[in-house]
This record gives C-alpha cells, structure tokens and sequence, in this order.
C-alpha cells in the first residue's frame, strides 16, 4: 500500500511536469517594431508607440520539440488592432461557418457572411442573427467585399466555385481556408491559388459546434496552423492572430500536405470511422452471443464515452488502465497488442488511401452531388435504426439527468 501510494505521489509529480512542460519562451517582434527599437529605448515612456510582442513557446512533445502558439498571445485589444483594416468574408456557413463566423463575431471584428440565398445555410445565417444586406451576402458579393476570405465552403463546392471566385481574390487580399485539401490535391480539385496573395491555414481539430461551445465556455479548441503560400512575409503572423480570433486556445504548426493527410487519416480512423466500426463489430459479437441490447451496448458504448474515454482525455491511458481493476488491466494490456496488430495494417492502407488521393476523389465525387444533403441524410437515417443506436437511445433516456 505504501509503495502504491509513494509511486501515486511521484506520478502526480510526473504529471505536473508533463502538465507545465519545461518551455522555452521566445518573444519576437514585428520587421516594423524591431525597426523602432532603438528609438524607442531612447523615447519618453508616454510616447512609446503600440509595440505587438509575439510569444512563441517551444514545447517538448515526447522528446520533440515544436513551436505552439497560444491565445495569451494575442489579446482582443490587439486582435482588434491587427484587423481594424479587414473585412473578413466568411463563405459557407457549415459546421465551421457557423462557430468560426460567431466567435469573430463576437470577439468584434468586422466579419461579413457569404452563401447561397435562401439556401439551409442562408436560413440559418438568418437564425444566428446575420442581416442580409449589412452582414449576410451571396457568395460572390462577400469575396468581392472582403479582404481576408475565408474559404468554409464545403471542399467539393470549393473546387465547383473556385473558377468563378478566383478572379475576385486579387492582390493583397488573403486567402483562408481550414482544410488543406484543395490547394493540396489541386490535380483534383483546381484549385490552383492566385500568385500574388497570402494563403494560409487554420484548421480547428474539432467539429464547429465544439468551437463555438469551447468559445463560449471561455476556454479554446486546439488548431494546426499553416501556410501555403507567403507573399506580404506575414502569413504566419496573420494566420496565429486568426486562429486565435476564430476561437482557438493553442495552434501548433504544420504544413497543408501534413494537416490533409493527417486530418483525412484521422476521422476515417480513430475519430470516426474506426470507432464505429470497432463499436458495430464488438456489439454484434455479444448479441450473436446472447447478451441483450441494453448489456452489449453498456459494455460497448456507454461505458467508454461515459466512463473510460474521459478518463483517457483527462490524464491519459495510464491514468484509465488504473482506474480499472486488475482484472480489466491484464486482459485489456493483453489484447491491445493483438488489436494494434491486426490493425496496423488496415491503418497503413488507410494512410495510403489518403496520401495518393482516392479519398479525395471519393469525397469530390460524393459532395460534389446536387443531392448531396439528402444522399448523406439516407445513410444517417440507416445508422440512427442500427439496434445499436437505437438501444442506446433508450440507455441515454435512463441516464438520472435526462429522465
Ligand atoms: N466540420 C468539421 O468538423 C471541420 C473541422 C475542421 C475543418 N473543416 C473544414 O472546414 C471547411 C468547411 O467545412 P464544414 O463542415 O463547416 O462545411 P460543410 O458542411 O462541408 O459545407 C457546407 C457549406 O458549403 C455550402 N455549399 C455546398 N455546396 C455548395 C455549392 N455548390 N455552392 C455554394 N455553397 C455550397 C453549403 O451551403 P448550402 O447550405 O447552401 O448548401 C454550406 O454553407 C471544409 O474545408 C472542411 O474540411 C471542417
């Protein structure tokens, strides 16, 4: 018992280190600040222009040392001050659309929506209180309005529209997206990028309703941030600052090839498709068995997102494994070398499958549908009447809080 509460005791300690990692805190300042320097030095505290402090940490990641960029950084005064000239054309106003375009909203910059009219997404503009006319336009009207454009169509409309709102996007002005996928694969989409602009990256690593909630909870989703194109030699610097006014808490760096690939192979793995489909093969395995909806689906869903998942977000696998019983540990430590075995080489097909396009391509062809909304909705429709799904609507009503 000592020994377990001594090696508790140094964990813990181990975990605040991991916490507040060892950070080497650089501050650069702007080409035009550090221009100013000297006079400044020399200048009367009162006179002292507006200096921006860029901080950028270096952390330690496992052994790997990377830069991240936070939101202290960047306070609204400053945000406010650094885009007082812009005019930020947000087009779509899809899941991103919609939690990028209120956090920017909100946070008071001057930030102008772009879609179809009368479209689902027009609607709901309008619900989220967009004014036609003063802050909601068509697509084509808000890239001419603006000067950063951010491109949050959906990426098969990107590539459907690009040849009609390239011409708009003229020097000088930025172009956004937060995906990597269209200049990335533009043997596929077209999207090739004017020359004469900055193109730059923010991808949030989560849904949109999470960046609008985690926005307005007060903390901040984690973004990659890119840059694909560097014209005015601030992309960087502009891309940070609107990461963080979009609703972000941290943004590590990347490139557009290592967020497309990284971000596709995700959601088609552990994220999303992977879950499910280990969630599908483990439930149907227990009802072949014998057991109940309610026992398969506790002990196939419920339990990890209500139980164990959270534990992992909190402190980390080790953490959950000693949460749990003996029992639990040694079978689970067991056969989760049999799992990453069989799996591997799924996940390597998976990642070549992204790398060399064809879920581009699936996804062009799909999207790019006129009755993509209803083909997806078809199959939402097939796994909302799954009995997995359907057991676990009747698990969440019993759950105390919702009766
Ligand atoms: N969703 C996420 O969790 C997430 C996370 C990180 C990054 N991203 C990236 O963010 C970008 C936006 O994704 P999203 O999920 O927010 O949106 P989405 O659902 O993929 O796209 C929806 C938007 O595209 C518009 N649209 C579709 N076809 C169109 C067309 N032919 N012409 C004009 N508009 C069209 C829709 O307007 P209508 O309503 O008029 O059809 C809607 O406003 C993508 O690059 C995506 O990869 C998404």
């Amino acid at each position: 018992m000592a020994s377990r509460t001594a090696s508790r005791a140094l964990r813990s300690s181990l975990r605040q280190t991991v916490k507040a990692p060892a950070v080497q805190q650089r501050t650069f300042v702007s080409a035009v600040n550090a221009a100013s320097r000297p006079a400044l030095a020399q200048a009367p505290k009162a006179a002292a222009p507006f200096v921006q402090q860029r901080g950028v940490k270096t952390v330690d990641f496992a052994g790997h040392k990377e830069d991240v960029y936070e939101r202290a950084d960047w306070p609204r005064e400053k945000l406010l001050e650094y885009f007082k000239n812009d005019t930020l054309a947000l087009i779509g106003y899809g899941s991103q659309g919609h939690g990028q375009g209120l956090n920017l909203r909100d946070n008071g910059l001057n930030v102008i929506v772009g879609v179809r009219k009368d479209g689902a997404s027009w609607k709901e503009a309008v619900q989220d209180g967009w004014q036609p006319g003063v802050n909601l336009f068509e697509v084509d009207e808000a890239v001419q309005k603006g000067t950063i454009v951010m491109n949050l169509l959906s990426d098969a409309a990107q590539k459907e529209t690009w040849s009609r709102l390239k011409p708009m996007i003229t020097k000088g002005k930025t172009l956004y997206f937060s995906h990597g996928f269209s200049p990335v694969f533009k043997d596929r989409t077209n999207v090739e990028v004017p020359s004469d602009v900055d193109v730059i990256l923010v991808a949030p690593k989560g849904s949109g309703r999470t960046v609008r909630s985690l926005f307005k909870e007060g903390r901040g989703i984690n973004s990659s941030v890119a840059v694909y194109q560097d014209v005015t030699g601030k992309a960087l610097e502009k891309a940070v600052a609107m990461g963080v006014a979009v609703g972000s808490g941290y943004l590590y760096e990347t490139t557009f090839e290592k967020e497309v690939y990284s971000d596709l192979y995700g959601e088609r793995g552990c994220l999303m498709g992977g879950i499910h489909g280990m969630f599908l093969a483990q439930y149907e395995v227990l009802r072949e068995n014998g057991h109940t909806p309610s026992e398969a689906f506790n002990e196939t869903v419920e339990e990890a997102t209500q139980s164990l998942y959270p534990l992992i977000g909190k402190n980390g696998m080790d953490y959950m494994y000693e949460a749990c019983s003996t029992t639990a540990r040694r079978g689970a430590i067991d056969w989760s070398k049999r799992f990453k075995e069989n799996l591997k080489p799924l996940f390597e097909e998976l990642y070549e499958s992204t790398r060399n396009g064809t879920e581009t391509q699936r996804t062009l062809d799909y999207a790019g549908r006129p009755d993509y909304r209803q083909a997806f909705e078809k199959e939402m429709e097939e796994i909302r009447n799954l009995e997995i799904w359907r057991a676990g609507k009747a698990v969440r009503s019993l759950r105390p809080e919702n009766a």
